[in-house]
């Protein structure tokens, strides 16, 4: 049985970090659902986000820690700048879990003292143990990170680690804040520490990096070498600006390259023992999910999760994989979940069997979202007579989004062609309840219908994505569309699926414009915990 320091902890920090990029708000009810499907996945601890910024942010960690913080799950975790309001909101936000942690930060480098903090080093030395004692009253379980350790000055880095573990941080989180270290200066920070803090082996040593030269996970990886054992990352690697380290490739190197990195956790090459506890067949599902809900497209080409990464065109692979699969594989998709697409289920199918895949594919959808995923999986199955796993999960994933339909799609019609003005009718709800129907001619019949439905809204926006891909192969697919917009300065996403591309770019649209009008009646603006110094 392997003990917390000879295996890797996967802190996952999609709901905090992961959210705080441009566009991928989301409300209480889909940060639950991703909630579970971490919880599925078996990441060890979930930053569910940072109840200081808003009452609805408070409200949002709050479930998380009673629904999936149960016994036997994941620890749920709240961020919290190192000051005392903050702390206290984040002690009382993962109350009910049965494992709760508070991660409370402050900067260290000279740059985001004289900058950001406005303070100097010695005030820094103060704070840090005061804070980390008071969260003590809330939970045994603190973690302590100082921010932009990688730009810090390490001996300055050691004293500030050394008064955290002294007034009980369980765990210090190294971080790289702007994604400016590389995997060989990484590791010997690491290792400095192992070597220079003097009561370090009373916490875990964690990892926290963005991807700004795309080396996040090479130097988590490193770290790992050097005695890190708690890895803060997020699915797909999204979070702020490019993105923190990506959980599915950490997970996969250390998984693949296992016998490489055995040694380093003092652990036989051979040794078969996995050294995370994660499920690595939920990985594609939850990429998905998460893709889906937050509106943040995966690449083709990214490793693991993009539609390419498994995907054999050339001849000359082909032939390979075929011959003897290692010949171009170093992994099986299956290893992530990734399963044949299968044909489960037609027109004829019943609920139960609707319900029964579901389950199968780890989906639990309560009695109200279950009726509606099954009036959308009778329309598709009406129109593709066969419906595959993707399908259901497509059908699925955008049933559950819970953006509130403030707005609502009641009709959209285009006429379109080479020797045609486009031209598209739509019929929208209000939030009054009225029926207001306008039309557009557009440069395309996408344009014509966005142009229709601004008409209706009257909320000026700027389109900056728009993509559309298919579920599976085949002619009679479903199309999936992924839209930003952006509204004085703060970016919005919308998701949809439907066999009609036209209707699924209505409704992707409509699904981002309802969520930019939801924030727009909102009082209380969310505070970013690391751009602004906040009310203490
Ligand atoms: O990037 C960072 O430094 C952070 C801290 C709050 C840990 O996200
Ligand atoms: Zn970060």
């Amino acid at each position: 049985m392997s003990t917390e320091k000879d295996r890797i902890i996967i802190f996952d920090t999609t709901l905090r970090d992961g959210e705080q990029s441009p566009g991928a708000t989301l409300n209480a009810d889909e940060k639950l659902t991703i909630a579970r499907s971490l919880a599925r996945l078996g990441v060890d601890v979930i930053e569910a986000g940072f109840p200081r910024a808003s009452q609805g942010d408070f409200q949002a960690v709050q479930q998380i820690a009673e629904v999936v913080g149960i016994e036997g799950g994941p620890t749920i975790c709240a961020l919290a700048r190192a000051m005392k309001e903050d702390i206290k909101q984040a002690g009382e936000a993962i109350k009910p879990a049965a494992s709760g942690r508070i991660h409370t930060f402050i900067a260290t480098s000279d740059i985001h003292l004289e900058y950001k903090l406005k303070k100097s080093r010695k005030d820094v030395l103060a704070i840090v143990p005061e804070m980390v004692g008071y969260g003590k009253t809330f939970t045994e379980n603190v973690e302590f990170s100082p921010e932009d350790a990688a730009r810090s000055d390490p001996e300055f880095l050691y004293e500030v680690l050394e008064a955290a573990i002294a007034a009980g941080a369980t765990t210090v989180n190294i971080p790289d804040t702007v994604g400016y270290t590389t995997p060989y200066e990484f590791g010997a920070l690491i290792r400095g520490i192992k070597e220079n803090v003097p009561n370090i082996d009373n916490a875990i040593i964690s990892v926290h990096g963005h991807n700004d030269l795309g080396l996040a996970v090479a130097n988590f990886l490193e770290a790992v070498k050097n005695g890190a054992r708690q890895l803060e990352c997020t699915i797909n690697g999204i979070g702020e600006r490019a993105g923190n380290a990506a959980l599915e490739e950490l997970v996969m190197a250390l998984y693949v390259r296992r016998q490489y990195y055995n040694p380093f956790l003092g652990r036989d090459p051979e040794s078969i023992e996995p050294l995370t506890n994660i499920d690595t067949t939920q990985i594609y599902k939850t990429s998905r999910l998460v893709s889906n809900l937050t509106g943040m497209s995966v690449q083709p080409n990214k490793a693991i999760v993009g539609v390419n990464a498994f995907a054999h065109e050339s001849g000359i692979h082909q032939d390979g994989v075929l011959k003897n699969r290692l010949t171009y594989e170093i992994m099986d998709a299956s290893s992530i979940g990734l399963s044949k697409n299968e044909i489960v289920l037609g027109k004829h199918s019943g609920r139960h069997a609707f319900r029964d895949r579901l389950q199968k594919l780890g989906y639990e959808l309560n009695e109200t979202e279950l009726n509606k995923a099954f009036l959308r999986f009778k329309e598709v199955a009406d129109k593709k007579k066969v419906v595959s796993d993707l399908d259901l999960e497509a059908i699925v994933n955008d049933e559950i989004q819970q953006v509130p339909e403030l707005f609502h799609l009641e009709l959209v019609q285009v006429s379109c062609g080479d020797n045609a003005r486009p031209t598209a009718t739509v019929t929208l709800r209000t939030p009054d309840g009225e029926e207001l129907t306008d039309a557009a001619i557009g440069t395309g019949p996408v344009d014509a219908v966005y142009k229709a439905i601004n008409r209706v809204v009257n909320i000026p926006n700027e389109l900056i994505e728009y993509s559309v891909k298919s579920v599976t192969e085949g002619i009679d697919a479903m199309g999936e569309v992924t839209i930003r917009l952006r509204h004085q300065m703060r970016v919005y996403s919308g998701h949809a699926a439907n066999t009609d591309i036209i209707v699924a770019s209505a409704r992707a649209y409509i699904s981002a414009l309802n969520r930019l009008y939801g924030a727009l009646q909102q009082e209380e603006k969310p505070l970013h915990p690391q751009t602004v110094a906040g009310k203490q």
